[in-house]
């Protein structure tokens, strides 16, 4: 089997497991030195330049660039394998992230039972980026990652993911500064309020979203998927 010490720094994870697992009206926390050093460096080096290849999502609600894995933007769910456009480093972290050993020990840190991958892209936001306070709630063994590649954050500035009580700034619990190897981890729940607060400094921050769900052979994603999802609304099978 690949050999994948070194990637990812368990014990601090682990150590924020009651944290998580108490904080109220959701579970939520936040990890410094998510990666080892020397890997995330290697990570940091090669994160993909944000230019016209990637998505640009714009609305009334978000303001902000994505980059999925693999060749084509067909599907939602994570395509399985390696990226060659992508560096070494970076196809060895997907893989360990689709190995069960990743999944076994966010159940063990967080309480909540999941077993695959479900989604691994980069999230980037510029100068005017954001995203409105907002619930997914699509289940109830869902886990969303959000890791941070950008040095040099100050204190107080805004961009990385905050979490709040309400869908409104005002509630907001906790917003991170320090967005150099860190993370934001939240269960996906009827009450996960998450949003990004508006980008006014000409900046780039760097994100990847790592999703974490249970899946079985016989029912399939636990929160459902977005692909068939996104089908039946547009042949109006399900309301909106
Ligand atoms: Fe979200």
């Amino acid at each position: 089997m690949e050999d994948f010490t070194k990637i990812v720094n368990w014990d601090n994870l682990l150590r924020e497991a009651k944290t998580f697992q108490n904080n109220k009206p959701f579970k939520f926390a936040f990890v410094g030195e998510f990666f080892v050093r020397d890997f995330y460096e290697k990570l940091y080096a090669t994160y993909p330049k944000i230019d016209e290849s990637w998505h640009h999502i714009s609305s009334y609600d978000k303001n902000h660039f994505s980059k999925k894995w693999g060749k084509t933007e067909i599907t939602q769910i994570v395509q399985e394998g390696d990226d060659p456009s992508r560096s070494d480093d970076w196809n060895k972290l997907k893989r360990y992230c689709e190995s069960k050993e990743f999944a076994d020990n966010f159940s063990k840190f967080s309480g909540i039972k999941v077993t695959k991958l479900k989604h691994f892209h980069f999230i980037a936001m510029k100068k005017g980026g954001f995203q409105l306070p907002h619930i997914h709630n699509v289940g109830l063994s869902t886990l969303i990652i959000m890791v941070y590649f950008s040095k040099g954050w100050k204190q107080g500035e805004p961009g990385g993911t905050y979490v709040a009580s309400k869908e409104d700034e005002a509630s907001i619990l906790f917003e991170p500064y320090n967005l150099d190897n860190t993370m934001v981890i939240f269960h996906d729940s009827p009450y996960s309020v998450h949003g990004a607060r508006y980008m006014e400094k000409d900046t780039e921050r760097k994100a990847l979203q790592i999703t974490l769900e249970y899946y079985s052979p016989e029912t399939g994603w636990s929160g459902g998927d977005p692909d068939v999802i996104s089908k039946k609304r547009t042949e109006n099978l399900v309301e909106l």
